[in-house]
């Protein structure tokens, strides 16, 4: 297949690209480069199946005929979706109608990347798909989680009035190589804080939940969806449930670093609790993740570090600039 992959030089998007070369698919990527990095897509620079296309998908674009549409392109941590709010908006809304105008013309198959973010701070808990969610349409969050939920609408409104035919996955906090380290997410916030020797910044009491995926598991269950016939939305990610500290914990243990912990007030609308029900995708899918989180940190500890020298390189470069 030649498929489309938007805001695949992002995090998640260039290892769906890697999978899906894997799988001997052509894959074009489409992206603005607003979060997401070259650099991650740098290793397939010199493959002939693989095409860079810098584009902004908020803009009306076509790349030529393509059989699946995978939609990835958006801002996706706090800390990108709170400084790009209008952009995440419009990739939410006039991006994913782009892609689905695009999927219709040319009857293409469509995958929304879509987040755990529509359940808002949920009073159900762990997440199903079939609960509603509880978001606030007006907080400082809501750029990014109406925005998801209006992409999510809007692909069922192309598959009921237009036929498309669209999957929708609804991505857990995912972490592992390629990761950014200034993303503002527990995972990299700690790993960043750790390998620099500063303290672990543990907002509220440390007691407030997360669940985290690595990477290949997420794109494993993103890749079973994209081939199964299943059109309602599916969680992907991993149910194991961690607080904060016990995260916290785990960065000192793998890092072997000696920082200390400082407690911080919670932000506005954080979720107290954030844990996927995944029997829809093991029913569907026959999917579950396979990677805990201290042998997923260890994976992703050579990405860490490298990032945290760039970072510390570029620090020394502009003070001497
Ligand atoms: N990482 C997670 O834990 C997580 C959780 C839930 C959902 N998701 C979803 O997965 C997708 C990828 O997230 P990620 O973590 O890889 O983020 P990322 O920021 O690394 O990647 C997003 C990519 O989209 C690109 N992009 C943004 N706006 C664009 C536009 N208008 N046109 C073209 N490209 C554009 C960026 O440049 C970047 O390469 C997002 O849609 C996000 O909402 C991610």
């Amino acid at each position: 297949m030649r498929v489309l992959v938007t805001g695949g030089a992002g995090f998640i998007g260039s290892h769906v690209c890697d999978a899906l070369l894997g799988e001997g698919h052509t894959v074009v990527c489409a992206d603005n480069l607003l979060t997401g990095r070259m650099e991650n897509i740098a290793h397939l620079r010199n493959e002939p199946r693989f095409e860079f296309l810098e584009q902004d998908v908020s803009q009306a674009f076509d790349c030529g005929k393509v059989e699946y549409i995978l939609h990835f392109a958006s801002p996706a941590s706090p800390a990108d979706y709170m400084k790009y709010g209008i952009e995440t908006l419009q990739v939410g809304s006039l991006g994913s109608m782009n892609c689905l105008e695009f999927a219709k013309r040319y009857n293409a198959k469509f995958l929304l990347a879509s987040t755990s973010e529509c359940y808002g701070d949920p009073h159900e808990h762990p997440q199903k798909e079939s609960y509603w969610g509880r978001v606030n349409p007006i907080g400082p969050r809501s750029v990014y989680d109406e925005a998801k939920r209006f992409a999510e609408a809007l692909t069922m409104a192309y598959r009921r009035y237009h036929n498309v035919d669209t999957r929708i996955v609804r991505i857990f906090n995912t972490y592992g190589p390629r990761l950014q380290i200034n993303d503002g997410r527990v995972i990299s916030n700690f790993m960043r804080q750790a390998l620099s020797g500063e303290d672990l910044t543990v907002y509220g009491d440390g007691s407030q939940t997360r669940s985290f995926c690595y990477v290949s598991d997420e794109v494993a269950g993103i890749m079973a969806l994209a081939k199964s016939d299943e059109h309602g939305p599916v969680n992907i990610g991993n149910p194991s449930e961690f607080t904060i500290l016990e995260c916290a914990r785990a960065v000192l243990e793998v890092t072997g670093s000696k920082s200390k912990l400082r407690y911080q007030p919670l932000p506005q609308d954080d979720p107290k609790q954030r844990c996927p029900d995944i029997s829809k995708a093991r029913q569907l899918l026959g999917w579950e993740p396979v990677v805990d989180l201290r042998s997923g940190l260890q994976m992703s500890l050579d990405h860490f570090k490298s990032a945290v020298r760039a970072v510390a390189a570029g620090v020394q470069e502009s003070a001497a600039g």
